[in-house]
């Protein structure tokens, strides 16, 4: 199948109204209900799941301090229309095939809020997992300005729910950052980015099968041990345009794909100015000509369109290899584009500034850290010989490993001893990223033995700030520090390439609480 790049204007997925405002309370109700979305003007309307019946889901903005209800209402078939694993954990026969369950990716929250991958439920929540307390969901805000997003997170289907449509932006704001005088209104824009593959029928393509031919004992359907789409999608459109003025614009990008790492540069070396990643603002703009963006990271940069002629047509591109990094690189042709930009003379003054300043980031101090976990990026072979991914041999039901304390700091070592990149993600809590220590892969691997090779790589600016999903490449110790805070409870942590988390790179994490806290309760 070819569809003609850049035919379709790019969409702004809506900003989401409360049902009501009481108490100090924002509430709002989102539906996840089956629809048909037209992917591309050359395609038919596609069956699709969408928050609201929305690809991507309506926007939720929210202030900082203000309490934000959603009762996340499960509209859905019981049947799938992509193929489930039924060997996975969470999914063996007599469990539901469609459950959901919805995590706020990158926000503090309380544990029951933060939809553990067993606190599922179905339709009318006729049936529940093991973990449900709710669907309806409290969030704080108490944390700064950040680009988040909701997706859903249910055990053993995530990837799979996930491509079906389910996932939505969750915008944070603040008067500091709006203080700046950044681009703001029309000229702040999402991106969200995710790759996806059609059948000759306009409907949506995901494997059933690792195998062109699998043995007739071999699962079927089986999960794949990572999927990237042939169509790079744009809040919903195959390769948009955009016309743009002839000014600044902020861009909010957000990979939300399954596997794809995305390596973004655009035409005319026209250079992005990172303004902040996952968790807000970084504390100063960085210049780059390219921008890395693995699975669930999120990228706040300002393009500058000033000096384009008008006319002009500017190409955002990607490079990166799938699987990251040492795959097959990109068709410079189809998944090698991402969609363009049309520049057109500017109607009004570009009043918006990039201050050299953004916000201030405390960094954490190793000296205060009180553990030091350490985590290793596994594969194994599972009895059918397919690949199944772990956390340090872990899968996600083998016994909690990890405790913090409420207010610890910890530092997490990643260790990479394996060919790919994985983007590591850990609920609750924004991280800093300490440096990258390149290692012994060999030594490791035969007898667990560290031995550094190199000095450590400290962060480049752009990973400076703060960060929920880590890129942690081959042959490096990815260090990270973070604080357990302020909630304790049960939570996970897991790589973001979702049919590794699904099969099988997801853990949980138990916050416990401080003796300080046990004494006074
Ligand atoms: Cu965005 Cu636990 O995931
Ligand atoms: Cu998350
Ligand atoms: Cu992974």
């Amino acid at each position: 199948m070819t569809l003609t790049p850049f035919v379709d204007p790019l969409p702004t997925p809506r900003v989401l109204q409360p049902v009501k405002r009481e108490c100090g309370i924002t509430y709002y109700e989102v539906a996840m209900k089956p629809t048909t979305h037209q992917f591309h003007s050359e395609l038919p309307p596609t069956p699709a799941w969408g928050y609201e019946g929305e690809i991507p889901g309506p926007t939720i903005e929210a202030r900082r301090g203000e309490t934000v209800r959603v009762n996340w209402i499960n509209n859905l078939p019981d049947k799938h229309f992509l193929p489930i694993d039924h060997t996975l954990h969470g999914c063996h026969d007599g469990m539901p095939e469609v459950r959901t369950v919805v995590h706020l990716h990158g926000a503090e929250v309380e544990a029951d809020s933060d939809g553990y991958p067993e606190a599922w439920y179905t339709n009318n929540c006729e049936q529940i997992g093991p973990c449900f307390k709710q669907t309806t969901y409290t969030y704080p805000n108490h944390q700064r300005a950040a680009t988040l997003w909701y997706h859903d997170h249910a055990v053993g289907i995530t990837r799979l729910n996930v491509y079906a449509g389910l996932a939505g932006l969750y915008v944070i704001r603040d008067e500091q950052e709006e203080a700046l005088g950044l681009p703001s209104g029309t000229y702040e824009v999402p991106l969200v980015i995710q790759d996806r593959s059609f059948n000759e029928d306009g409907t949506k393509f995901y494997p059933s099968s690792p195998l062109e031919d699998p043995p007739p004992d071999f699962p079927n359907p089986s999960v794949v041990p990572g999927f990237a789409g042939d169509f790079i999608t744009v809040n919903g459109k195959v390769w948009p345009h955009l016309e743009v003025e002839q000014r600044k614009y902020r861009f909010r990008i957000l990979n939300a794909s399954n596997q794809r790492f995305y390596r973004l540069h655009l035409d005319e070396n026209i250079p992005f100015v990172q303004i902040g990643s996952d968790g807000g603002l970084l504390q100063k703009p960085v210049r780059l000509d390219e921008i890395v963006i693995g699975p669930a990271e999120r990228a706040d940069v300002i393009l500058d369109f000033s000096r384009v002629e008008s006319g002009k047509r500017i190409v955002l591109r990607n490079t990166a290899r799938t699987p990251f990094d040492f795959g097959a690189p990109p068709d410079p042709a189809t998944t090698g584009l991402v969609m363009e930009f049309r520049v057109v003379r500017r109607n009004s003054d570009d009043n918006s500034i990039i201050p050299s300043f953004l916000s201030y980031i405390e960094k954490y101090k190793e000296c205060d850290a009180k553990v030091v976990r350490d985590i290793s990026l596994d594969a194994s072979f599972d009895k059918y010989g397919r690949l199944k991914f772990l956390l340090s041999e872990k899968g996600f039901i083998d016994r909690i490993t990890a405790t913090p304390v409420l207010d610890e700091v910890e530092v997490w070592r990643i260790f990479n001893a394996g060919p790919a990149y994985h983007p590591l993600h850990i609920h609750l809590v924004q991280f800093q990223l300490l440096d990258r220590i390149p290692f012994d892969v060999e030594a490791y691997n035969r007898n667990g033995q560290i031995r550094f090779t190199g000095p450590p790589v400290p962060p480049e600016p752009q990973e400076a700030g703060w960060k929920d999903t880590i890129a942690s490449p081959p042959g490096f110790i990815t260090r990270l520090i973070m604080k357990f805070a302020p909630y304790t409870g049960r939570y996970v942590y897991h790589c973001h390439i979702l049919e590794h988390e699904d099969y099988d790179m997801m853990r949980p994490l138990d916050v416990l609480p401080s003796d300080k806290c046990k004494r006074k309760c």
